[in-house]
């Protein structure tokens, strides 16, 4: 059945689209729930769901893109505990009435927060947040949506209660994990939905948790933890689950919210920037002396565009000067003037828990503190969304432009106003995030720079799809002289080593371990303190007195869940083509040669077009005669998103275009080759691995010969290659092993083949592996065992003779 909403293709049997949670038929059947039939009235869900998300849907669907993708997302079931007892008392008629009315009142929340709802299931609702579209935050907006669900359903139940004397309250759990959504099922379905062990983990949550509360999971709690207030709930036995599963409370938005970046513990000045922060006090400078300036700080996320405004309030702080701030909120976009709110009400004192009364009262006296003409009250009170009786009705007197003509005109009136009283400073930060009529106003004030001591920073990532980019451009042409742009790039490696140091404690990490996060991190602040907390958290870099050390010489890294839903939201920005063109070249390398990806991607006409797109979003640049990412870590988000078995039939792919395309110069471009097939899991990575170790050897480069011989090894032992192959395998790779001075590992291997030789019954292999053997005992080494040497000979005389 196709869905009337968005087109879906679903199949005849469904209710609910699996895509939209548009109700497709009059009557949806509780499988597993004990209810028998629920009755959908209308059909008006789907005005909930935000037409991004819908756009999004159709095009990947265009592609072929939602043959499954792997994610982190975060995943929030609701049910309603005591239906079955509910239901019973009850006309089913009369309860399918109820269920309505319930099913909007915990999808609405979803939808605000932009999460979806792919199924419901008889008197429950499972939602996902982070997918098809990644956002950043999207535990938080979980949290926020199962709060809202609990506060938004008391007055229903309520209702429920006194009309049909039956009683009814909601659970919600939600956990935080990777699992693989997309089209599960046999192969005519395309359902969008999710498997994995996490789900089931959310679905845990929602079971144990207390009626009318929600419960989230310790892997959700850790993203979140900053921005609410939480009880810790203990532990919960799971299925499954070895050990007890931490689970904790949400129980409201913390009135002053925490910061979600740095490490507990580790601190470090601000490196660097050191131009950037004089030119920003120039202007607080020039500030001083009554001349006004526009400034904007455009930078990637996590660059430090926030940390370098906080520096500069910082040494600011005794010069007299008004600070304001005003920060947009990715999930408030829909919001109307949501950052000017905060500006204003931080200029009057008002206070998070104050009433409306309260701000007019309190505006009112700072704007005849001002003297300002008492008509542009009713319009700041509108701004605010604190109007009286009288200002709405002064309000609804305006319409349209003419109303955001006087909104204009008080604003004005009152910045005026207030920098009467002393130089000031407002500073946005995440504008790239500010809704339409914020940035419309800002535009429409920017000129009071022109002759008042007013200062406005705004901090901005540079989406050159966001409505901020424009708006700065015209803000720039409107301002002229008034204004100034700050670029941040990333910190060149000293920096980022200083950083490190700053951080971490001198001499805490050994070369390759530093090097390692200096090259995973690209200069991005936000990146290294991520990569070091999922160091810590796996307890590769321990604290020992003032510093952190290392555990291991090497350092093994996965992808924090904090960068995945940076990376992610990034990557999900892209035309759904597009980012297809990125996943294919995520599978080549950091380093891609565009004939390779063309032949893979299968696109013509639109390839170059592609390749232009990612490149003016700044993911990939030209290197030498290829392209490449410009970010290690969104190759591997992007890596990662992909289906395990869809990137081993790409690196198959990929190693026979190699093949076709460099068939006179194989030799060199074997490791590339080999590294392909071996991914691909096909076995023609042998030859090439043979053929790049034995490269690698005349050229001394032995680190790399073991891994292309360990590879090798692996791989013919799986496919029954002949002995004689095996053995000068297991020799040449123990050979390189010990040339690199590992000679315990030159041993292991020796033993391996000696165990070979011994389960074939190939003499000559065990000779070899035991003179071998016998050799590593006799030089001088660690191992050196003179014994043990002459012990290995007379075994080896024994077998030969
Ligand atoms: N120059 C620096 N020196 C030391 N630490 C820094 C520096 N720049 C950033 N940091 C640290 O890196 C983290 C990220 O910085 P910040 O939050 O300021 O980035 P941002 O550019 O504002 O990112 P976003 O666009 O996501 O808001 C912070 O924890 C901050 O302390
Ligand atoms: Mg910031």
């Amino acid at each position: 059945m196709r869905c009337p909403n968005c087109q879906t293709n679903n199949p005849e049997q469904a209710k609910f689209c699996m895509n939209c949670g548009y109700a497709l038929a009059a009557t949806v059947h509780a499988t597993d729930r004990g209810i028998d039939s629920v009755q959908v009235k209308d059909r008006s869900l789907d005005k909930f769901i935000p037409q991004e998300l819908l756009t999004k849907i159709q095009a990947a669907r265009a592609v072929d893109a939602m043959a499954g993708e792997r994610r982190v997302i975060t995943m929030l079931f609701c049910d309603v505990k005591g239906s079955t007892a509910a239901a019973e008392k009850v006309d089913p008629e009369t309860w399918t009435d109820i269920m309505n009315g319930i099913f909007e009142y915990m999808i609405r929340p979803i939808y605000k927060y932009e999460g979806t709802v792919p199924r419901l299931m008889g008197d429950a609702i499972l939602a996902f947040f982070g997918a098809p579209i990644a956002h950043e935050d999207d535990p938080q907006r979980a949290v926020l949506a199962g709060l809202e669900i609990q506060e938004g359903i008391k007055e229903y139940a309520e209702e429920i209660r006194l009309k049909y004397g039956i009683e009814f309250a909601l659970r919600v759990g939600i956990n935080t994990g990777l699992v693989v959504v997309g089209a599960i099922g046999s192969d005519l379905r395309m359902e969008y939905t999710a498997i994995g062990d996490a789900i089931n983990l959310a679905a845990r949550m929602e079971q144990t948790a207390l009626p009318s509360t929600v419960q989230v999971t310790e892997d959700t709690y850790r993203l979140v933890a900053p921005f609410f207030d939480f009880e810790a709930l203990g532990e919960v036995e799971v299925k499954g689950k070895a050990a007890p599963i931490k689970t904790y409370r949400p129980l409201g938005v913390k009135k002053s919210q925490g910061n979600l970046r740095g490490l507990e513990g580790l601190t470090s000045p601000l490196v660097g920037r050191e131009a950037q922060l004089s030119l920003l006090n120039e202007q607080v400078e020039q500030l001083k002396i009554g001349a006004g300036a526009f400034v904007s700080v455009i930078g990637e996320a996590g660059l430090g565009k926030s940390t370098l405004i906080a520096e500069l309030k910082k040494s600011n702080e005794e010069s007299g000067i008004v600070w304001l701030r005003g920060d947009a909120l990715s999930y408030a976009r829909s919001v109307s003037y949501f950052p000017w709110r905060q500006i204003i009400r931080q200029s009057i004192d008002a206070h998070e828990d104050d009433s409306p009364g309260e701000v007019r009262h309190k505006l009112t006296y700072v704007c005849d503190c001002c003297t300002l003409p008492g008509g542009d009250i009713p319009f700041l009170e509108a701004l605010l969304a604190v109007e009286s009786e009288e200002s709405l009705q002064v309000v609804t007197g305006f319409q349209g432009e003419a109303l955001i003509q006087r909104m204009v005109e008080a604003v004005r009136g009152y910045l005026c106003g207030v920098a009467k009283e002393g130089p000031l400073v407002i500073v946005f930060d995440d504008l790239h995030w500010a809704d339409a009529a914020s940035l419309n106003l800002l535009f429409s004030v920017a000129d009071l720079t022109d002759a008042q001591p007013l200062v406005f920073i705004c901090m901005l990532r540079p989406d050159k799809t966001a409505a901020s980019w424009d708006a700065i451009h015209k803000i720039q042409q409107k301002v002229e002289e008034q204004y100034h742009s700050l670029f941040l790039e990333p910190l060149p490696d000293e920096q980022t080593d200083v950083l490190l140091t700053n951080l971490l404690g001198v001499n805490g990490l050994s070369k390759n371990v530093r090097d390692m996060i200096v090259e995973r991190a690209d200069g991005n602040p936000f990146f290294i303190e991520e990569l070091i907390r999922s160091l810590i958290e796996t307890n590769q870099i321990v604290r020992e007195n003032s510093h952190w050390r290392a555990v291991n010489e090497d350092a093994k890294f996965s992808l924090p869940n904090t960068l995945r839903g940076v990376l992610g939201a990034r990557i999900d920005r892209l035309p759904e083509l597009t980012k297809h063109v990125l996943q294919n070249a995520a599978v080549i390398g950091r380093s891609f040669d565009l004939r390779v990806l063309k032949q893979l991607t299968g696109l013509n006409g639109s390839f170059d077009s592609q390749i232009q797109y990612l490149k003016e979003a700044s993911l990939v640049e030209p290197f030498r005669e290829e392209y490449m990412f410009r970010h290690v870590l969104i190759q591997e988000a992007a890596y990662d998103s992909i289906l395990i078995k869809k990137r081993v039939e790409l690196h198959k792919r990929i190693a026979e275009t190699l093949e076709q395309l460099h068939s006179n110069r194989l030799e060199e471009f074997a490791p590339l080759i080999a590294y392909h097939f071996y991914s691909g899991q096909d076995p023609r990575s042998l030859k090439y691995d043979l053929l790049a170790g034995e490269k690698a050897v005349r050229l001394y480069a032995n680190a790399e010969a073991a891994v292309h011989f360990g590879r090798a090894l692996e791989v013919a032992k799986r496919n029954g290659s002949d002995n004689l192959q095996i053995a000068s395998i297991f020799t040449q790779l123990g050979h390189v092993l010990e040339l690199l001075g590992h000679h315990q590992r030159a041993l292991a291997t020796y033993d391996e083949m000696l165990a070979h030789g011994r389960s074939e019954h190939e003499k000559v292999i065990q000779l070899n592996a035991l003179m071998a053997k016998a050799t590593i005992y006799s030089i001088f080494s660690q191992l050196h065992d003179s014994a043990l040497s002459e012990q290995m000979l007379i075994q080896a005389l024994e077998i030969s003779a």
